[in-house]
């Protein structure tokens, strides 16, 4: 890897971020009552997404949908099967029970990701698309659930109210 590409890694990386917690700054302003200034951390999320998505598509790291799902399937294992299991190990061995909870959290949900990611590819590799469905988005733990909204999250027992839908 050329030195440029490296730091078109760590540029897409840092840019992402960014996005991410410029949108927690806005949500934040926004309950402390500045929804200028809230507004302006939203402007600058979707900025430094566009930044990102720039150094991302120099890096050609998008291929055909089939390999993305490929790479999003191996992405997925990686981080339930070996990645969050040794973060939530050093987090309990240090006593912080909050990142337990959220590496574990996260850890779950991968798992179903992996499969939708397989269903997809599946469908990809006959040729389909997948069947048409809206998703369910549970705004505590992640969990992701398709056609209807559960009465409890299966990860975080969560009610039905805070599942977000992408339709
Ligand atoms: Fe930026
Ligand atoms: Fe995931
Ligand atoms: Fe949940």
């Amino acid at each position: 890897m050329t030195k440029t590409e490296e730091n078109l890694r760590a540029a897409f990386a840092g840019e992402s971020q960014a996005n991410r917690r410029y949108l927690a700054f806005a949500e934040r302003a926004e309950r402390e009552g500045y929804p200028e200034v809230s507004r302006l951390f939203r402007a600058a999320a979707e900025s430094e997404t566009v930044h990102a998505l720039f150094h991302l598509r120099i890096m050609k790291e998008v291929k055909s949908t089939k390999e993305n799902l490929e790479t999003a399937i191996t992405g997925e294992t990686y981080e339930y099967e070996k990645m969050y299991p040794e973060f939530i190990e050093v987090a309990q061995a240090e006593g912080n029970k909050a990142a337990v909870r959220s590496f574990s959290y996260a850890k779950d949900v991968e798992i179903g990701h992996a499969e939708r990611y397989k269903e997809g590819l599946e469908s990809v590799k006959d040729g389909r698309d997948l069947e048409p469905t809206d998703y369910f988005v549970c705004q505590i733990c992640g969990y992701i659930v398709a056609g209807e909204t559960l009465e409890t999250c299966p990860i975080c027992g969560s009610p039905r109210e805070k599942f977000k839908t992408i339709g």
